[in-house]
C-alpha cells in the first residue's frame, strides 16, 4: 500500500490541508487548525456504503474515470481510440513558496499531469494543471479541468449573468442536486458569463457565512460548474471549452490550463473580497504602476462619436484640462475611413482627411495642459470594407466556404497567421513608438463564430495569441497603461488584467444601472481597475435623466472619467465635473487602496458601498437611493469595519442639492456632523436620512481619538 502524507499549505486565516498518495486530495479547505494532522486524519476517514463500489473512491485534484469517479472527469481525451481512461500516480513531489508542484504519470497511457496548487498570504488558492504526452501519437485533448473540492455543506450559489450594457448582474440560487452549469462559449470572456461564481453555506450574505469564490483566469470559452455528486459530496470545476480537434498532442507537447483561483472567507463576501483584492492590488495587476495615481480620464466616444476635428478635439481637451482631468482619450473613429461602424477596422493608419496636420499637435496640445493622452485601437478586428481586408482577405478567423454572420459589422482577424499578428503588432508599435501615447483603450466588439485557423478550430489559440500580443506590446513599450475594453465588460478576468491595468465596465454611464454594474464587479476586482466614467446627463444607453451629483458620486467609487463633450455642457453641469474630480482627487489614496465593504442596509432600495483606510484612520460611505424607499423611515446606517475602540468625526461631505426641500426634517447628524465610537457605528448605526429615488450622499468617517 502506498504510504500517505499530509501536507499543509497555510494563508492568513485559512489552511489547505492535501492528503498525498497515489494521487493527492484535499481534506480539508477552511479555517486554520492545531495540532499533529496526521493523528486527526483518521476523523476524516469516509464510511463505504453498500450499493456502490467496495471501496472508498477520492475527490482528486483531477477526477478520474479509471478510480471510480462517476462526476465530470478531469481530463477526457484519446490517442486514436486509446488511452482514453488514464489513472495517474503520483511520482514526484516539490515543495514550493506558497505551494507545491505535484507530478503524476500513467505509463500506460503515456501521459504526464502536472499539477500546481499555492495558497498565498492574502488566502487565495490558486492552481492548474498541464498535461504533457509522453508516447507517440496524437493525443487528442478533449477536455482538461481544475478541480477543487467544497463541503457538503455548501449548499448555496451566487452566479452571474448579464448582456452588454447590463454586465454584472448576481443571481441567488440553491445549489440543486444536478449542481450547476455556466458555458460560454462567445470567445470572449464575454458579458453573458463571467467566469467567476461563489459556494456557501445557507444564506451566506455580505457578513456572515462560510464562502467559497472562485474566478477561472480566461478570456475566452470556459465552463464553470459546480457539482453536486450523488453521494452528497460537492466539487468545482473550472476549463476551457476546446472545440473539436482544438487540441492534438504530439510526443513531449503540453497543455496547461490557465489558473483557477479560490478563496474561502467565513466571514462572507466581503470577507472573500478583501482577500481577492489584495491578491489582485499584489499579485495580479502589473506591479510598474503601483504607486502611481490613477489619473481623471476624458474619453471622447459618447462626446463626438466618429466626428472628429482636430480643432474641436483640442477645445475639448482645453476644456477637460480646466475641469481637472489628467488623461485625455480618443477613441474610436481617428483612423482611415473611419467614419461610422461599418468600415475602416485593420486600417491602423491616421485619417488624413480627418487630421491633416497629422496626429502630432493635438498630442502636443493634450501634454501641455499637463494631461496624458491616450488612444483606442480595436486590432484584432477587421471591416470588410477596409484596404487589409482587400489587401489580405484570408487573414480572417473563419471556415473556408462558410459565411459567418457579422457582429458590429465586423470580422476577427487570425491571430495564428503570423503575417497578421506581426502586421498589427508594427502598427500598434508605430503609433506608440511615433506619439506620445501613455494608454491605449484595447476594444474587441464582437463576439467569435466559427474561429478556424487553416480550417481547425482556433479558439483556444486566438485567446493566447491576444495575451501574446498585448504581452509583445507591454515588452515594447512598458509605460504604456492598457485598458481591456471589449463593448464595455465582454473581457474582464484575472489573466487580462496581468497584462493590463484598468477595465471598461460598461458601455452603460447611466449611475443607476452602473450602481448594480459596479456592485456586481465588486466581488472580484478592487475599484482602482473599473473604469467609471460620468456621462452626459442624458445617459445615451437608457435614455434615463441624472443630476450631476448622483452620476458625480457613482463615478467617484471606481477609475474616474468624464464620457462627454465638455464644450456643449453647460456652465452648472461643469461646475458639477469640476466637483466631482476634486472630491475624487481628494479622496482617490483611500478609494483605491482602502478596504472595500458592501454595506448591508435596512431597505434595499437602498445601496451602501463603504472604503475603509488600511490603517481604520478613515472611512468614506456611498449611500445611494436606487429606488424609492419602501417605509417612511428607512432604518439605520450600520458602518463595518472601523476600530471598534476609536471616535470618529462622521460628517457628510455631499449630498443631493435638493435634500432640505422634501422633509420637515432630515437627521440632525447629517446637518452639524457627530462623533460615535467604531463599535457603534458598526453596531447601532446612524438613521437613514430621506433621500429621494436616484440620488446618493457621501459621508467621510474620521478617527479623532
Ligand atoms: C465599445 C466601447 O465600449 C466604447 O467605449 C467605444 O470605445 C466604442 N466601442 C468605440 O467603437
Amino acid at each position: 500500500m502506498t504510504v500517505k502524507s499530509l501536507i499543509e499549505l497555510v494563508g492568513t486565516h485559512t489552511q489547505l490541508m492535501v492528503e498525498m498518495g497515489d494521487f493527492a486530495e484535499i481534506l480539508h479547505w477552511g479555517l486554520p487548525v492545531k495540532g499533529n494532522i496526521d493523528n486527526s486524519r483518521l476523523a476524516l476517514q469516509r464510511p463505504v456504503p453498500y450499493g456502490r463500489l467496495d471501496n472508498d473512491v477520492a475527490m482528486t485534484l483531477s477526477p478520474e474515470l479509471g478510480r471510480g469517479v462517476f462526476s465530470s472527469p478531469g481530463l477526457e481525451g484519446h490517442r486514436n481510440g486509446q488511452d482514453w481512461a488514464p489513472v495517474f500516480v503520483i511520482t514526484q513531489i516539490t515543495p514550493q513558496e506558497e505551494g507545491t508542484v505535484i507530478v503524476s504519470e500513467d505509463a500506460k497511457a503515456g501521459l504526464r499531469l502536472t499539477t500546481e496548487l499555492f495558497l498565498d498570504t492574502f488566502d487565495v488558492v490558486k492552481t492548474r494543471h498541464t498535461l504533457t504526452n509522453l508516447k507517440a501519437g496524437a493525443y487528442q485533448v478533449n477536455r482538461l479541468a481544475n478541480t477543487l473540492p467544497l463541503p457538503a455543506r455548501a449548499n448555496e450559489l451566487m452566479t452571474f449573468y448579464g448582456r452588454w450594457v447590463k454586465e454584472f448582474q448576481t443571481e441567488r440560487q440553491a445549489l440543486p442536486q444536478g449542481g450547476y452549469q455556466q458555458e460560454n462559449r462567445r470567445g470572449r470572456t464575454s458579458h453573458e458569463h463571467y467566469p467567476a461564481l461563489v459556494a456557501g453555506t445557507a444564506h451566506f450574505n455580505e457578513m456572515q457565512g462560510d464562502v467559497w469564490g472562485f474566478h477561472f483566469a480566461w478570456s475566452g470559452n470556459h465552463r464553470l460548474r459546480v457539482d453536486v455528486k450523488a453521494d452528497g459530496r460537492r466539487v468545482m470545476q473550472a476549463e476551457v471549452i476546446y472545440l473539436p480537434g482544438e487540441v492534438s498532442l504530439q510526443q513531449g507537447e503540453s497543455l496547461t490550463t490557465p489558473w483557477l483561483y479560490a478563496s474561502y472567507s467565513h466571514q462572507g463576501l466581503n470577507g472573500m473580497s478583501h482577500q481577492f483584492h489584495s491578491h489582485v492590488r499584489r499579485s495580479i495587476l502589473p506591479c510598474e504602476f503601483a504607486q502611481k495615481p490613477r489619473p481623471i480620464h476624458l474619453n471622447t466616444w459618447e462626446g463626438i462619436y466618429f466626428d472628429h476635428h482636430p480643432d474641436y478635439i483640442m477645445a475639448m481637451a482645453t476644456q477637460a484640462a480646466d475641469m481637472g482631468v489628467e488623461r485625455f482619450i480618443i477613441d474610436d473613429g481617428w483612423f482611415k475611413g473611419r467614419n461610422g461602424d461599418k468600415a475602416g477596422l485593420g486600417d491602423w493608419f491616421l485619417d488624413r482627411e480627418k487630421y491633416p496636420q497629422g496626429l502630432a499637435p493635438v498630442v502636443a496640445h493634450v501634454n501641455a495642459l499637463g494631461m496624458e493622452f491616450g488612444l483606442w485601437f480595436e486590432p484584432e478586428m477587421i471591416n470588410k470594407d477596409s484596404d487589409l481586408f482587400r489587401t489580405h482577405p484570408d487573414w480572417l478567423l473563419a471556415v473556408d466556404g462558410y459565411d459567418q454572420p457579422t457582429g458590429r459589422n465586423q470580422y476577427v482577424i487570425d491571430l495564428q497567421n503570423n503575417a497578421a499578428f506581426n502586421f498589427l503588432f508594427e502598427r500598434l508599435d508605430h503609433f506608440l513608438s511615433q506619439y506620445n501615447i501613455a494608454y491605449i483603450k484595447w476594444d474587441m466588439n464582437r463576439e467569435v463564430v466559427q474561429p478556424g485557423h487553416l480550417g481547425q478550430a482556433a479558439a483556444h489559440q486566438q485567446t493566447q495569441r491576444y495575451y501574446q500580443l498585448v504581452d509583445k506590446v507591454r515588452a515594447k513599450h512598458p509605460t504604456v497603461e492598457i485598458e481591456s475594453c471589449a463593448a464595455g465588460g465582454g473581457r474582464i478576468d484575472f489573466e487580462v488584467l496581468k497584462r493590463t491595468h484598468r477595465f471598461w465596465a460598461s458601455d452603460n454611464n447611466d449611475a443607476l444601472e452602473r450602481q448594480t454594474i459596479q456592485r456586481g464587479m465588486s466581488y472580484f476586482f478592487p475599484p482602482e481597475v473599473m473604469g467609471s466614467h460620468i456621462g452626459a446627463s442624458h445617459c445615451h444607453s437608457t435614455r434615463r435623466r441624472h443630476s450631476i451629483a448622483f452620476r458625480g458620486l457613482t463615478a467617484l467609487c471606481g477609475h474616474m472619467g468624464i464620457e462627454l463633450d465638455p464644450v456643449k455642457e453647460s456652465a452648472d453641469e461643469k461646475q458639477g465635473f469640476e466637483h466631482y474630480i476634486k472630491l475624487h482627487k481628494m479622496l482617490r489614496p483611500l478609494l483605491h487602496g482602502g478596504r472595500t465593504w458592501r454595506v448591508p442596509t435596512d431597505d434595499q432600495a437602498h445601496q451602501v458601498h463603504a472604503v475603509v483606510a488600511n490603517d481604520l484612520s478613515e472611512a468614506v460611505v456611498l449611500v445611494a437611493q436606487l429606488a424609492m424607499p419602501t417605509h417612511a423611515l428607512s432604518g439605520h446606517l450600520r458602518i463595518p469595519g472601523l476600530d471598534p475602540q476609536a471616535t470618529y468625526r462622521i460628517t457628510v461631505l455631499d449630498k443631493p442639492s435638493n435634500y432640505d426641500d422634501i422633509v420637515n426634517y432630515q437627521p440632525p447628524w447629517t446637518e452639524s456632523g457627530c462623533e460615535l465610537t467604531g463599535d457603534w457605528c458598526e453596531s447601532v448605526g446612524l438613521t437613514m436620512p430621506i433621500l429621494d429615488a436616484e440620488t446618493a450622499m457621501l459621508i467621510k468617517c474620521e478617527k479623532i481619538d
